[in-house]
C-alpha cells in the first residue's frame, strides 16, 4: 500500500522551512503531494500558482516520483481524498503556530473524519523562516540567501527588485 500525504500552503514561495518538512514527510510517507492554495477572488501573492509549483518542481527534481506539486482551490479535504492521500501534512514552527493550525484540523476532520492530520516539527534553524518573512527582507534589501532553495533565490531577489516602487 502506497502511503501518500498532501501538504498544503501557499508556498509564496516555498522556503527553506518548507523544503524540510517535506524531507521529513518523507520518512514517513511513500509520496508527499506539494498542494499550492490559490484562491482567484484574492490574491496577493508575489508569485502566480503556476510559478510557485514551478518553483517546487524544480527544487524536488531529484526525488522523482516521490515528491509532486500541484495547484488547488476549493476544499483541502475534498482535494486530499481525490488524490488518494490519507494524511495532511503540516509543519509546526512556535506556539504560535498552534492555535490557527488547531481550529484547521478541527474543521477538516469536522468536514472528513477518515483524513488526519499530521505534524511535524520543523528543525530549530528554520523556526524563524516563513515565505511572508523573506519576502518583507527581501523588499527592504536584506539579506534571505540560506532561507531559501537555490533556485528560487534569484527569482525572489527579481520579484522583489520588479516590485519597488
Ligand atoms: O501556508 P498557509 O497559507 O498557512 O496554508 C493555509 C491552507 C492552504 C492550508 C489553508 O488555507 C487551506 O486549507 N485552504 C484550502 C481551503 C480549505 O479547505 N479551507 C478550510 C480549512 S479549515
Amino acid at each position: 500500500m502506497t502511503r501518500t500525504a498532501v501538504y498544503p500552503g501557499s508556498f509564496d514561495p516555498i522556503t527553506n522551512g518548507h523544503v524540510d518538512i517535506i524531507r521529513r514527510s518523507l520518512q514517513v510517507f511513500d509520496r508527499v503531494i506539494v498542494a499550492v492554495s490559490f484562491n482567484p477572488h484574492k490574491d496577493s501573492s508575489w508569485f502566480s500558482s503556476d510559478e510557485r509549483v514551478e518553483m517546487i518542481r524544480e527544487t524536488f527534481r531529484a526525488e522523482g516520483e516521490r515528491v509532486s506539486a500541484d495547484a488547488f482551490s476549493g476544499l483541502l479535504v475534498d482535494y486530499a481524498a481525490a488524490k488518494g492521500a490519507t494524511a495532511i501534512v503540516r509543519g509546526l514552527r512556535a506556539v504560535a503556530d498552534f492555535e490557527y493550525e488547531f481550529q484547521m484540523t478541527s474543521m477538516n476532520r469536522h468536514l472528513r473524519p477518515q483524513v488526519e492530520t499530521v505534524f511535524m516539527v520543523a528543525a530549530e534553524s528554520h523556526f524563524y523562516i516563513s515565505s511572508r518573512l523573506v519576502k518583507e527582507v527581501a523588499s527592504l534589501g536584506g539579506n534571505v540567501a540560506g532561507l531559501l532553495p537555490d533556485q528560487v533565490l534569484p527569482r525572489l531577489l527579481a520579484r522583489a527588485r520588479d516590485r519597488r516602487p
